[in-house]
């Protein structure tokens, strides 16, 4: 079994790509230990940080999902993701 799911929930580090403003993320937030969001649009990474007052374990960072480089070697317990592949071009149907 792999270590993190030994360990409980509030201590997980999790990523969401493409969080947009945060719907997803706000429901996860007070489960977990923190919770970086990422996102391409500047607007949606806005939105999303004036969410911080409320789930202060929260931040969100402009950032292509094809550059994961910026993220400078952070490890995360989960990698979770809510209506981006569409978004994002990858699945070619947009
Ligand atoms: C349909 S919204 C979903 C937002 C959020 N996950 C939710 O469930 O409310 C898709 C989001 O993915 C972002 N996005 C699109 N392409 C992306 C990419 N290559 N890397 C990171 N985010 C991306 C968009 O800016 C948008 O905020």
């Amino acid at each position: 079994m792999p270590e993190n799911i030994e360990r409980p929930l509030h201590t997980w580090d999790v990523l969401e790509i493409g969080c947009g403003t945060g719907l997803l993320s706000t429901f996860i937030a007070p489960q977990v230990g923190s919770l970086l969001g990422v996102d391409t649009s500047k607007g949606m990474i806005d939105v999303f940080n004036t969410k911080t007052r409320a789930h202060p374990n929260m931040s969100g960072r402009v950032m292509l999902l094809e550059s994961p480089e910026q993220l400078e070697g952070k490890k995360f317990d989960l990698v979770t993701s809510n209506l981006l592949l569409r978004a994002s071009g990858i699945t070619g149907d947009r």
